[in-house]
């Protein structure tokens, strides 16, 4: 029977060692690519595949991304009497969309951070958003990703071939290709290049199936010291098909700095007010670069 997707988790309560000293006191996941957070990039694309219920897993420091969903009253009030209404309706354009919060009390892990959710979603199937893996505007990678687990009616992963020496960054899966998707055999948290069964890394989308949690409860800690949630669909594959989709388009790891100025440049280049002024200006710095 076909299952209905509509509830997307989205762990978010990781430290943004990355970033730091800009994640000291704020949330990785608000920095802004343009003028939008990187959380709200993941949650618009959940929304143009239907999906309306969202879990976020939060934790210290995390505050500005509730406040961020939230009604802003004296903002509202402000942009209502100045007639700014184009910003107003873009504030407000997210109102009819249920947000729940739950705390993770220590980051222990993605696969941690994704059971914390269990008592929400119980038996449905669900989607895993990781806001720091930014999708090129227009992608329809989740929308593929759906149409795969309607038909498999099994997990579904995102992968994307990366260069070997990265493959420590990423678990990597070893699968075979058959008829447009992998079927998975195998994944690994972070391996070493010699021990990576292929260069397929996972990327931050993934639509799971409840049976999961069962694994993740049992899950002891891997790679780091934290329970991955690729050691559990280690045991899940075993169990049940997992399916890998190798991404179309671009991928920018925002989380990292050199991804996240990547990103950057080449949104404010899509970006309809800003193209022509931020093309002008790289024209002319690119002629003073060696
Ligand atoms: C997480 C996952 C990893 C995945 C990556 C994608 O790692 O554990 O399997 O490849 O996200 O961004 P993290 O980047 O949180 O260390």
């Amino acid at each position: 029977m076909n299952k209905t997707i509509n509830k997307a988790i989205f762990p978010a309560a990781g430290l943004g060692t990355r970033f730091l000293p800009a994640t000291k006191a704020s949330p990785k996941e608000m920095l802004p690519i343009v003028d939008k957070p990187l959380i709200q990039y993941g949650v618009e694309e959940c929304i143009s595949c239907g999906i309306d219920e969202f879990i976020i897993i939060t934790g210290k420091n995390k505050r500005a991304i509730e406040d961020h969903f939230d009604s802003a009253f004296e903002l509202e009030e402000n942009l209502r009497n100045a007639g700014k209404h184009k910003l107003l309706d873009e504030i407000n354009k997210l109102e009819h969309i249920k947000f729940a919060y739950i705390r993770q009390r220590a980051a222990l892990g993605l696969g941690h951070a994704i059971l914390c959710a269990k008592p929400f979603v119980r038996d449905e199937p669900f989607i895993v958003i990781l806001s720091d893996d930014v999708l090129e505007p227009g992608s329809t990678v989740l929308r593929d990703m759906i149409k795969i687990y309607e038909e498999k009616q099994s997990p579904v992963i995102a992968v994307e071939e990366v260069p070997k020496d990265e493959v420590q960054r990423y678990g990597i899966i070893d699968g075979v290709m058959k008829g447009g998707v992998y079927e998975i055999n195998n994944l690994v948290e972070k391996p070493k290049p010699v021990d990576a069964p292929s260069n397929l890394g996972i990327i931050g989308r993934y639509i799971l199936t409840p049976d999961i949690f069962d694994i993740l409860e049992k899950q002891k800690p891997g790679a780091g010291g934290e329970i991955q949630l690729t050691d559990a669909l280690r045991t899940l594959v075993k169990k049940r098909p997992i399916y890998g989709y190798a991404i179309n388009g671009r991928r920018y790891d925002a989380g990292d700095k050199l991804g996240y100025l990547k990103a950057t440049v080449d949104f404010a280049l899509k970006n309809k007010e800003l193209a022509a002024g931020f093309k002008k200006f790289l024209i002319e710095k690119i002629k003073t670069l060696k």
